[in-house]
């Protein structure tokens, strides 16, 4: 199989890392920041000539490959999958598809129209945690779910390295959090519940991360004498300069070049080395939403970029029994209530060597066995079609915080 990577940056180097893993011809990679691009390039070894600098280089092209794989911004995804999509490629989307509802539909209706895989990186879906959790709902073990509460604990430092200083800062480059981050929470709802939304009820805002906020005296940078060094949580050079050598997410996408000298010189000047009341930002960091679904089973969703944990929880009450359950520690806890018995189950996923729960690596494994096959798609767990859901309702979500009002889904 051939795939194209369009985006060197933090998605495209993990899936180029699961294609080579899995054998696929990697024949085209694009994207304008010659340093991302050149480390890819020479992490993965791919050739010179297969490194381009724009996607529309390579979709303007006769078609070369079978697939493309499509991790560049937010805002890029609509026009280059749709050239994709027109070229013959299957294609294998990040999400969010799109903040805009009509290119979502447009996209998915491009996609059927040339009979082409359109799959969207719900990676959770192909998490063993959220796979064993819709085994136990779909066995009725807990009856009928009446209600559910899911958390999304963004770790403070994860929160200010997206969404406060990195790349999804800003809904005007990227998206608001909910589409941004949370897309995958609004999936999973769909997925376990199996039910529609009907209606959306949310608040929330950016409440913390702004000057106002700034301590006396902090500057624009924090490597600029910041007199608040040794009591602030942010100070980015803790944050991204303690790992001498080895250095993993998300300390890597700082600079290009890893070393501590170079890192030390990116936090200078750079997006990552500025003081988090001082950035450009607007994205909440607090949000708490309603989704009202079929049959009047509510989900309450609560978003939170203040949090010592990185993880997603949740709890299911059913109408015979409940779960609780807690994704890092792959840990889900079932009470029966006619028995009075809780059984706990340990799901084992850190053996994968993937990002998501697992779920990234899986994902990937489940397009290219699509597409090799020559399968129409319908058997995966994700499809542009299914995204769909999570993406109107992050819409109302986002109109009904706005408009201060019940936001009603056509079913
Ligand atoms: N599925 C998930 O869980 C998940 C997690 C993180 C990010 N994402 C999504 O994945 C996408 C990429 O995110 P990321 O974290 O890798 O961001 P990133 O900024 O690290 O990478 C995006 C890359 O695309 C490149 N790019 C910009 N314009 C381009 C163009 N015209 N042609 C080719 N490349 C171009 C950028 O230079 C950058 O290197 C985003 O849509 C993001 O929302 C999904």
């Amino acid at each position: 199989m051939k795939v194209i990577i369009l985006g060197a940056g933090g998605r495209g180097r993990n899936y180029t890392r699961y294609c080579k893993q899995y054998g696929v011809d990697i024949v085209a990679v694009a994207d304008p920041n010659t340093k991302k691009l050149q480390k890819l390039g020479k992490d993965f070894e791919i050739s010179e000539d297969k490194l381009y600098s724009d996607w529309k280089d390579i979709l303007e092209k006769e078609k070369f490959a079978d697939a493309v794989i499509n991790a560049t911004p937010d805002k890029v995804h609509y026009p280059s999958t749709m050239a994709a999509l027109e070229k013959g490629y299957h294609v294998l989307l990040e999400k969010p598809m799109s903040d805009k509802e009509q290119e979502c539909i447009d996209m998915i209706e491009k996609a059927e129209e040339e009979n082409k895989i359109l799959m969207v990186c719900h990676v959770l879906r192909y998490a063993p945690f959220f796979e064993k959790l819709k085994e136990i709902v779909d066995s009725q073990r807990i009856g009928e779910i009446v209600n559910m509460e899911m958390t999304e604990n963004c770790a403070y430092w994860h929160f200010v390295h997206s969404y406060v200083r990195g790349v999804f800062r800003n809904e005007t480059i990227s998206s608001p959090f909910i589409l941004a981050k949370s897309c995958h929470d609004l999936d999973l709802i769909g997925y376990i519940t199996g039910k529609k939304c009907i209606s959306v009820m949310s608040e929330g805002s950016l409440k913390y991360y702004k000057k106002e906020n700034a301590p006396e005296g902090a500057p624009a940078f924090c490597l600029a004498g910041c007199p608040h060094e040794k009591t602030c949580p942010y100070f980015a050079p803790r944050l991204y300069l303690k790992q001498i050598t080895q250095v993993g997410w998300p300390t890597e996408t700082i600079s290009a070049d890893t070393s501590f000298a170079a890192r030390y010189e990116a936090l200078k000047k750079g997006p990552y080395g500025r003081c988090v009341y001082h950035c450009d930002n607007d994205v909440n960091d607090h949000q708490s939403t309603i989704f009202t679904m079929e049959d009047d089973t509510i989900v309450s969703f609560n978003m939170t970029g203040f949090s010592s944990e990185n993880t997603r929880t949740l709890r299911i009450f059913g109408t015979k029994g409940d779960i609780r359950g807690h994704l890092e520690l792959g840990e889900l806890e079932i009470y029966d209530f006619l028995t009075q018995e809780k059984e706990t189950i340990k799901v084992d996923y850190k053996t994968i060597i993937s990002s998501h729960g697992g779920g990234d690596a899986r994902l990937v494994k489940a397009f290219i066995d699509a597409v090799t096959s020559g399968s129409d798609g319908s058997d995966l767990k994700t499809s542009a079609r299914l995204s769909l859901q999570s993406h109107l309702m992050a819409f109302a979500a986002e109109k009904s915080r706005k408009e201060g009002k019940r936001i009603y889904l056509e079913v």
